[in-house]
């Protein structure tokens, strides 16, 4: 049995990636702010970030051809407003991250226009991707943990995951959130002014991925819901080049390595990014995805080649630290050979509905980050153009929220607490893993980079038996991080199949062999749900 307690703050930040951390950073200037994170302060899609954040810092470079690159890559579907705000405001994100303390990779030698190395990466038509080395969203999270760790108005709560948003009904409001204590099994309901959804994206439902284990879905699933409309979750995005080794963990080989001049190759050593886009490695990663992916059918190859052999040791440990040692680590020597790569799902570019300043479908809560649909990617993310819409929307959110302190909140009623006396412990957990395995290699197989109709409609019914399970043991039983985890991510995987089923044409990160062509009007894809069921958990 699960007890229940219960804590209030003004600010509940559900996540401690780099938009969480951003906007409690932010807040605590004013306001006492919980920040949650279901494992430790630093796991997370940040701490694994590489190849950097996309501003416009080279004096050569501009706004305008930012905004036309993030907008090309997008296929048509991006919002141009989102757009703007985050090229416009991206350089003083940076500027704030310099002040804390980032230790960014300096440019050296005689050609530097900025005191920062940029590099590049598909689809930038300039060099503007800040990084560190090749670690830059480790190191831009240990700098924040830091600040965030002392300070006097931030409560932090590793090891605390969300299970669902709390209502005020009469008010239509959002009050904070019940939350499970991972290491005491105990509930609490955490009532707050304003709740921030921060907890990134929903990767996890693929079965390769470059993502680590937070990335399921949690805050577009509490979202969901809670009455919140979602949009464009068919656009989940596959990164070309992550390593294939048949014996390791997917781990991403960063695009700033094709952005230093690595190449694609068949196993015969052939270049083939030249036959399908005149940009050949750089080009946008749908299309670098979509043509690997379309070689290694046609080939019958396990995986393809990114070959960097033509650097010097030297430049590429200078660069790419990280991947050189991990690489070998698993016996190769990448000044020497190449690589083997594969795609696996990497971004989620859709997610909970928001205005530009983060706010959401329901009064008081938030979502930023990852887990956010703000209309800055469209249908296919620009690379590193992620970081830095955290970093923005932090911003933007923060400004939304003070301002609506300075009005009366109509949030005087605490929640009631959680109620498990109606439920038992599982028996077992094996349906659990079971349903993980099969709702990962459903979405792996008929949901990837190129779907059919009748994939899809497979898929659909799939997900709906699982979700029957998971919706029966979910009213029946106490809960566990592992099932929480599990219900959301089936609960998106859902919205994702029912996204791809409502786009009939081929955009960007979509691509349905039943409707290969693009539609005149490009439109994004907004759910927006039903009123919820009542369970036997809550009172
Ligand atoms: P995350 O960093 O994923 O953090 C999510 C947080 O939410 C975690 O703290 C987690 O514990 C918490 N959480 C989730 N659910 C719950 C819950 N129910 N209760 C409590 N806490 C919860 N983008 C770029 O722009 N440039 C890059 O170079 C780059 N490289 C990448 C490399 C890799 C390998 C990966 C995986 C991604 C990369 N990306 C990159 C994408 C980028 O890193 C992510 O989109 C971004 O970091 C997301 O940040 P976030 O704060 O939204 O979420
Ligand atoms: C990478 O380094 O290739 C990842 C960049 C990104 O996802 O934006």
């Amino acid at each position: 049995m699960v007890n229940s307690k219960s804590l209030k703050t003004e600010i509940l930040v559900i996540g401690s990636g780099i938009a969480g951390l951003s906007i409690a950073l932010k807040l605590a200037a004013k306001h006492k702010v919980i920040v949650l994170a279901k494992s430790s302060l630093s796991e997370g899609s940040t701490n694994y970030a590489q190849g950097g954040i996309a501003a416009v810092l080279d004096p050569f470079d501009s706004i305008e051809s930012h905004i036309v690159d993030t907008e090309e890559a997008g296929a048509g579907l991006c919002d141009p407003a989102a757009v703007e705000l985050v090229a416009k405001h991206a350089a003083h994100s940076i500027r704030e991250l310099i002040e804390l303390g980032v230790p960014f990779s300096r440019c050296e030698g005689n050609e530097c226009t900025y005191p920062f190395h940029l590099t590049q990466e598909g689809g930038h038509s300039h060099r503007r991707v800040i990084h560190a080395a090749d670690h830059t969203g480790h190191s831009v999270l240990e700098t924040l943990i830091q600040a965030v760790y002392s300070h006097p108005n931030i409560t932090l709560l590793p090891d605390h995951i969300s299970i669902d948003l709390i209502l005020n009904k009469a008010h239509k409001r959002c009050i904070g959130a019940y939350v499970l204590n991972k290491r005491e099994n105990t509930v609490y309901d955490i009532w707050a002014d304003f709740t921030v959804l921060a907890t990134g994206g929903a990767s996890k439902a693929y079965l390769y991925t470059s993502n680590p284990d937070t990335s399921t879905g949690d805050g577009i699933a509490m979202a969901w819901r809670a009455g919140c409309s979602v949009a464009n979750l068919e656009f989940n995005q596959f990164h070309p080049t992550c390593l294939y080794h048949p014996q390791d963990r997917s781990f991403l080989i960063s695009e700033a390595v094709r952005g230093e001049g690595g190449i694609l190759r068949l196993p015969d050593g052939t270049a083939f990014m030249e036959q399908y886009d005149s940009r050949k490695d750089l080009a946008p990663r749908d299309i670098v995805a979509r043509a690997i992916d379309h070689e290694m059918k046609k080939h019958g190859l396990d995986c393809v080649y990114l070959d960097i052999t033509h650097k010097s040791r030297e430049f590429i440990q200078n660069h790419f630290p990280t991947i050189f040692e991990r690489c070998l680590n698993d016996g190769i020597d990448i000044s020497e050979e190449q690589i083997p790569v594969v795609p696996a799902a990497h971004y989620t570019c859709g997610g909970v509905v928001t205005n530009l300043s983060g706010e959401t479908d329901l009064a008081g809560l938030y979502a930023i980050g990852e887990t956010a649909y703000t209309g800055l990617h469209g249908a296919n993310r620009l690379a590193s153009n992620s970081l830095v819409e955290g970093l923005v929307f932090a911003e933007t959110a923060r400004q939304s929220i003070e301002k609506a302190y300075e009005q009366p909140l109509n949030n005087d009623e605490a929640p009631r607490p959680w109620d498990s006396s109606l439920v038992t412990d599982p028996a077992e957990k094996i349906l659990v893993s079971h349903d993980w395995d099969e709702l990962r290699r459903v979405m792996w197989d008929y949901v990837g980079i190129v779907r059919t109709n009748d994939r899809l409609k497979r898929a659909r019914q799939r997900i709906r038996n699982l979700q029957k399970e998971i919706n029966e043991y979910y009213c029946e039983h106490t809960v566990h991080s592992d099932f929480l985890e599990l219900r959301n991510l089936a609960l998106v995987a859902e919205l994702m199949v029912k996204s791809a089923q409502t786009r009939k044409e081929s955009r960007g990160l979509h691509y349905n062999l039943d409707y290969p062509g693009l539609r005149k009007k490009a439109k994004p894809t907004i759910l927006k749900p039903k009123p919820a069921k009542k369970t036997k958990h809550k009172s």
